[in-house]
């Protein structure tokens, strides 16, 4: 669905200098958010690494890029629930690439559950998608950072629990602790020089939001509750992390930034 073309979006957006040639891991970049960051980032020259579950999507986005002419990305198959491969991707993403100077903790699952439904194991199982790799991934890409000087870490969280939203209560806890995480890192980071930020979308129409949620109903109630009446796409969300990602955003951490037109 075709949106408004802003002044912005007419005169071209923000080229950063600084990320060029600059190594950036995104975790869960196969599709949605991800994607568009994985492209965001390799348009400005900047050499991207991700993993994600999904091989034939993941596949078809490294083609897209490289084929654009940008740096191609490096990317492997890897289920985030085991701590251990993450952290082996990682390494071997590095030993390829080099250290990187920018980890973007972009994975998750939002599928839908009710309070009763909710067993121990599928906790644990929410919270091994949705909650441990962020941190886990965070441990691995430290040493590279401290021997960089300096690094930016961005963690996506979520306007979703920040406001009346119901259907996934282990999303929504997990989501809530991703300012926890931002908070509680920023100030033992910092003093290596790496940043620390989270960024929270509102609803952003991927396609498994497009598919699975948007009604032509769900579709009036958000133009109404946000301040602003388009929808929010996935390069929304990118444009942000870039910002933070850049030298531009030198003294930036320890925030929540929403990109969320206004919701929450
Ligand atoms: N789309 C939204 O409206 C929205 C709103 C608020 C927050 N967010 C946040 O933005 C981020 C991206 O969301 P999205 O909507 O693009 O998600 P998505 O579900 O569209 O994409 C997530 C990606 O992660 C991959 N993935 C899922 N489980 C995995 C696993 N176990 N191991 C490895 N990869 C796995 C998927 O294959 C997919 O490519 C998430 O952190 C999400 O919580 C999204």
């Amino acid at each position: 669905m075709p949106e408004p073309t802003s002044p912005a979006s007419a005169v071209g957006h923000a080229v950063y200098p600084s990320l060029r040639g600059r190594r950036v891991f995104i975790t869960g970049g196969g599709s949605g958010i991800g994607a568009a960051m994985v492209s965001a980032f390799a348009e400005q020259g900047a050499q991207v690494a991700f993993v994600d579950v999904a091989e034939a999507a993941s596949r078809a986005l490294a083609e897209q890029v490289a084929a654009a002419g940008h740096p191609a990305p490096w990317w492997q198959v890897c289920n985030v629930r085991d701590v251990a491969a993450l952290q082996r991707a990682i390494d071997e993403a590095a030993t390829a690439l080099g250290d990187f100077s920018v980890l973007v903790n972009n994975v998750a699952s939002d599928d839908r559950h009710t309070v009763e439904s909710v067993t121990p194991e599928y906790w644990d199982e929410r919270m091994a998608i949705n909650q441990r790799p962020a941190f886990f991934a965070i441990q691995a890409v430290v040493p590279g950072m401290r021997r960089l000087g300096s690094g930016s870490i961005v963690n996506l969280g979520s306007t979703g629990w920040q406001r009346n939203s119901s259907g996934y209560p282990c999303y929504a806890v997990a989501k809530s602790s991703v300012n926890g995480l931002t908070h509680g890192l920023a100030g033992s980071l910092g003093a290596h020089r790496i940043r620390v930020n989270t960024v929270s979308p509102g609803w952003v129409m991927t396609e498994r939001q497009v598919k699975l949620w948007l009604t032509p109903e769900s579709e009036q109630a958000v133009r109404r509750d946000q301040c602003l009446p388009d929808l929010l796409q996935p390069v929304h969300v990118a444009r942000m992390v870039l910002f933070l990602a850049s030298d531009d955003a030198a003294m930036c951490t320890a925030q929540e930034f929403k990109v969320d037109a206004g919701w929450a």
